[in-house]
């Protein structure tokens, strides 16, 4: 199984251009990739017209609402990603649970949803708790990324170790960490705490350090 790198570029950047040129610059150091799956999620808004560039890194959204049409002011639905050629959905992430007050069982509702739309859900947690909430009924794998409070944003990375006693912890085949992943700390959560890949929030905005960082992560597993 290849490690997979997620960019979660949460409400960034301002102007579209921008969002053309970080994924021009990304899939141009992405060529000579080849052990390494990178999924790039951007704020919905982008997201059609980055689809029209060919870049071959596969998009993802960053949440979306679980019916699928219908009187949703404001909403959007797995099956209108789907259709816009997005493959991953990002839900339960730390900053939607706290800003949008969402709970363990509407972000439950969002990975049923997703699944049915035939997406892949990546379902952030930041402890096990969250784990079993946003499984509760799923029978379908699924990709968990852990994502310690502390560590998301702050610059102060989980220590490895203890990154590696919850990556025990979590019964699932493909778990990323998450949380202040850089090139420097990248590898040891794969190589040393036993991650399948990583979920990059701050990082991913500067396209030569998420690139060193997929190259790190593509070497390593050489
Ligand atoms: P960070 O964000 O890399 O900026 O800590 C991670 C995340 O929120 O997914």
């Amino acid at each position: 199984m290849k490690n997979l790198i997620i960019a979660n570029w949460k409400m960034n950047p301002l102007k579209s251009t921008e969002a053309e040129k970080l994924l021009g610059s990304v899939a141009m150091g992405f060529r000579n990739i080849k052990r390494t799956e990178v999924v790039i999620c951007p704020p919905f808004i982008y997201l059609s017209q980055l689809r029209k560039i060919k870049h071959g890194l596969p998009l993802g959204a960053q949440d979306c609402f679980w019916e699928e049409k219908g009187a949703f002011t404001g909403e959007v639905s797995p099956a209108m990603l789907k259709n816009i050629g997005c493959r991953y959905v990002i839900v339960g992430h730390s900053e939607r649970r706290k800003y949008q007050r969402e709970t363990g069982e509407t972000i439950n509702k969002k990975v049923k949803a997703v699944l049915i739309a035939g997406l892949k859900p990546i379902l952030c947690i930041a402890n096990l708790s969250q784990l079993e909430e946003g499984l509760n009924g799923v029978s379908e794998k699924v990709i968990i990324a852990y994502e310690p409070f502390f560590a998301i944003g702050t610059g102060i990375p989980c220590s490895v170790e203890k990154a590696k006693k919850m990556r025990k912890l979590i019964k699932a085949r493909q778990v990323l960490y998450g949380g202040s992943v850089n090139p420097q700390n990248a590898v040891d959560y794969i190589a040393k705490a036993g991650f399948q890949g990583l979920l990059v929030g701050g990082v991913s905005l500067n396209a030569r350090q998420f690139l060193q960082i997929i190259s790190r992560v593509d070497e390593a597993k050489a």
